[in-house]
């Protein structure tokens, strides 16, 4: 049943979702710029001074001070920032929950990926976030955490191993989405547990008059680097359920992990550029090479379909006979299907003009992808796509 108190929850959760991550993300990227910025005062040094910097905003000037503070000078009132992270991470989940688990049949479930139920699908996306997490913080924590090369193929590992998971029991859309879950969490248990708890700690500190323990503000700058990396790719991911081709793709899992790793590489290209011009040309250089390929697998229509094609020619009627079958229950100013009582994103095939008119998105999502119909849910056959992607082919004629 189409449910507008649903919609209005799903479209209020979506929009408080964008609103906080642009926050968070905002500042933890404005953060590391001023970080990486700072000068040292042209006043010369100070007791306590790390480093100031200038910049004009907003029809001021404003100057920041990096300091170590002695016991009297903490102040009364300082600002943490932590509540944008929270509530980008509680939205997300809600979305999760109200997105996937709440239509886990046809969101989760691919059948020709695995044929489980909704309830096992759901299970393990609910078993496998807060395992990642505990695994991962487990690495970092003991002593394996020591050795960063060791520690950081072990992360990899996790992320990799939980998106193989993913891969072969979610749907491609379901997947991707999980992996960026799966980040988003580590992100976020890194601020609440370890990024936090050392800020308490330094505060702790700087009121009984004593160092920072180095151990704690090491872990937390570790972790707050990880996070550093993770931003590209997980907004890659949030982004990519507009993008059919690339999760819709038989190789989807590569598409993804070129892609992540690009972004990756292009933070660190930005990371590093302050203390070496240099890393712009490799980090464009991959960045250009990522796209070209990702472009390049998009566009292979032999790797898309790797069956017979057709070459005899389609009727007309054949097409709307397929469409009518396969796609208007849902697609249709009047959907008889029971989840549906608008048609989804608006689209309908209920006349011969309009099927002609969609012919590119029809083929996106019913040939190309074949994100559609929702989880094959009318039981679409291999032939019926060969049978659109002919008439598509041989020019989308109408009747
Ligand atoms: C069980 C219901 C259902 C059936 C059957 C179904 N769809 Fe969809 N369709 C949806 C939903 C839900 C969405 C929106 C979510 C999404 O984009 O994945 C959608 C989205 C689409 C879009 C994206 C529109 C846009 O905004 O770009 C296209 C195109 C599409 N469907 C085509 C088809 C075709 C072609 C068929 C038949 C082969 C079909 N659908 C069968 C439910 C269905």
């Amino acid at each position: 049943m189409f449910d507008p108190l649903a919609e209005l929850v799903q479209l209020i959760a979506r929009w408080v979702h964008l609103i906080a991550g642009i926050m968070w993300i905002g500042n933890s990227m404005l953060w590391n710029w001023i970080d990486r910025n700072l000068e040292t005062p042209k006043s010369g040094p100070r007791k306590g001074l790390v480093g100031e910097i200038w910049m004009v905003h907003s029809g001021g000037f404003y100057q920041m001070e990096k300091l170590a503070l002695s016991p009297s000078q903490l102040p009364e009132n300082l600002h943490w920032f932590k509540w944008q992270n929270f509530t980008t991470w509680a939205s997300g989940i809600s979305l999760m929950v109200l997105v996937y688990y709440m239509s886990a049949a046809s969101m989760m479930v691919d059948p020709e990926i695995a044929a489980i139920s909704a309830n096992t699908a759901i299970g393990i996306s609910a078993a496998s976030l807060p395992a990642a997490w505990i695994l991962y913080d487990i690495v970092w924590r003991t002593k394996i955490g020591k050795s960063v090369t060791l520690a950081t193929l072990l992360t990899l590992g996790i992320v990799i191993g939980a998106s193989a998971v993913y891969f072969n029991f979610f749907s491609g859309r379901a997947a991707y989405m999980h992996v960026g879950i799966l980040m988003g969490t580590i992100m976020t248990g890194n601020v609440w547990f370890v990024i936090m708890p050392s800020q308490r700690e330094l505060i702790a500190a700087t009121k009984e008059g004593r160092e920072q323990d180095p151990a704690v503000g090491y872990q937390a700058k570790q972790r707050s680097i990880h996070n550093n990396y993770f931003t590209f790719p997980l907004l890659f991911i949030m982004l990519s359920g507009h993008f059919p081709s690339t999760f819709g793709h038989p190789k989807s899992w590569v598409i993804l992990l070129v892609l992540c790793s690009a972004g990756a590489f292009v933070r660190h290209g930005m990371n590093m550029r302050f203390t070496n011009k240099m890393w712009f040309w490799p980090t464009s250089f991959v960045a250009f090479g990522a796209a070209s390929f990702t472009l390049v697998m998009m566009s292979d229509k032999d790797m898309l379909s790797p069956s017979q094609k057709r070459t005899t020619p389609v009727e007309f009627a054949e097409v709307a006979e397929i469409i009518h079958n396969r796609c208007t229950e849902c697609h249709s100013t009047t959907p008889t299907n029971a989840g549906y009582k608008v048609a989804p994103n608006g689209i309908m095939f209920d006349s011969a003009d309009l099927i002609v008119r969609h012919a590119p998105k029809i083929e996106e999502r019913a040939v190309k992808s074949k994100s559609m119909p929702l989880a094959n849910q009318t039981n679409m056959t291999q032939a019926e796509r060969e049978t659109l992607r002919a008439w598509i082919d041989q020019g989308a004629k109408g009747p």
